[in-house]
């Protein structure tokens, strides 16, 4: 929930721009993590096989998201200003306490 609150508060405001490809770069990047736990507790529940196949297949392609937007979205916006940095940043950090706490 409070990852749903902070995405969408993010996306509301031009403001908060650098935020949010920090925060949102960091969301693709824990994906293949995250969901590597989601399926081990899937699988522990006996929960349908169309959630392994969608779980399984965000883990392949959100590792090439990440990529894709680590290169050609936030590097970019450090080359032009590398004091993007800051605010890229606290994005990161918002979303690694955002699954923190949930
Ligand atoms: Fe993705």
């Amino acid at each position: 929930m409070i990852c749903g609150n902070i995405s969408v508060a993010l996306c509301l405001y031009r403001h908060n721009y650098y935020k949010s490809i920090g925060y949102f770069g960091v969301t693709e990047y824990l994906a293949p993590f995250r969901f590597n736990h989601i399926l081990k507790a899937w699988s522990r529940n006996n929960l349908s096989e169309q959630g392994v196949v969608y779980h399984k297949l965000h883990m392949t392609i959100d590792v090439e998201h990440a990529n894709n937007w680590f290169n050609h979205v936030i590097e970019p916006v450090v080359d032009r200003n590398p004091e993007n940095i800051i605010d890229i940043t606290k994005g990161v950090v918002y979303r690694l306490n955002s699954s923190k706490d949930t």
